[in-house]
């Protein structure tokens, strides 16, 4: 593994840029290479074979350009497409599911956990099964939110028409004794607020992103193949389509780490 190659990263869309973040601040002098999916998001509603074929895509690309290991910065493209891309990139490839049901695992107090995501990541079940692997007893309860993600996507982080969906989504698990809820989609973070409000404060939200950048670091250490300290960091990012809005909508949640967004096209 070449140290001073970027960390490649990957979403439909803009929800891995929450993962970017959480790279950053643990890893300042990593380079990074970013794509967002922008021409076919949303995954979540899409089949396993079709999210399958869009990562396998993106992945091969990403190691066509020298990654020493991909980030899967999306539960849905983690759900249908993790071990596939295991099996096939000549990197190791991180997902987020896992490191969201450690975290959620290690926080529950009660040991009823919620987990709300696309449809794509709940109908899969991949979150029950990575969490009863680590903790079989554990209650789960899931909820689809499939608007959650063009709303992000339209930057309606902080909306009236988001916060009415919010509380319709989440009424059936505040029903629930859940007291952990795992933000089961890379958007989610973005609206972690209303959906803290919506829940209340014995609820606690966990975000992927941090574990998962933790988890890449554990992986790069071991390998010895973190960037050297003080190396130049770059951070390129790629869309699929319409760059110039990428970009726009990218800055609100990056500032400064976004300066330009290139256009490449996938299919
Ligand atoms: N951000 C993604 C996820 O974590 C995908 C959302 C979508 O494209 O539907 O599932």
């Amino acid at each position: 593994m070449n140290a001073g190659a970027p960390i490649g990263v990957f979403d439909s869309g803009l929800g891995g840029l929450t993962v970017v973040r959480a790279l950053r601040a643990r890893m300042p002098d990593e380079s990074l290479l970013y794509v967002g999916d922008t021409a076919r998001v949303p995954y979540g509603p899409k089949s396993p074979e079709t999210v399958r074929r869009y990562s396998t895509q993106i992945a091969g690309w990403l190691v066509d350009q020298g990654v020493k290991v991909i980030v899967v910065a999306c539960n849905t493209a983690t759900a249908h497409a993790l071990s596939a891309l295991q099996e096939s990139m000549p990197v190791p490839v991180i997902g987020v599911v896992e490191p969201g049901a450690r975290a959620a695992v290690a926080t529950t107090r009660g040991g009823a956990i919620g987990v709300i995501g696309t449809l794509g990541t709940i109908a899969s079940g991949a979150y029950e099964r990575a969490i009863h692997a680590l903790a079989p007893s554990v209650d789960v309860r899931v909820q689809a939110c499939p608007l959650f993600v063009p709303l992000v996507e339209e930057g309606w982080i902080d909306h009236p028409a988001t916060k009415l969906i919010a509380h319709e989504y989440l009424a059936p698990l505040r029903q629930t004794p859940i007291d952990t809820l795992v933000l089961g989609c890379t958007h989610y973070p973005l609206l972690a607020p209303l959906i803290a409000s919506e829940m209340g404060p014995d609820v606690m939200l966990i975000d992927s992103a941090d574990e998962t950048a933790a988890e890449t670091q554990r992986l790069l250490r071991a390998a010895g193949a973190l960037a050297a300290a003080g190396a130049t960091a770059t951070h390129r990012f790629v869309a699929s389509d319409a760059p110039d809005r990428f970009l726009a909508l990218g800055r609100r949640f990056l500032d400064d780490a976004m300066t330009s967004v290139e256009l490449v096209a996938f299919a």
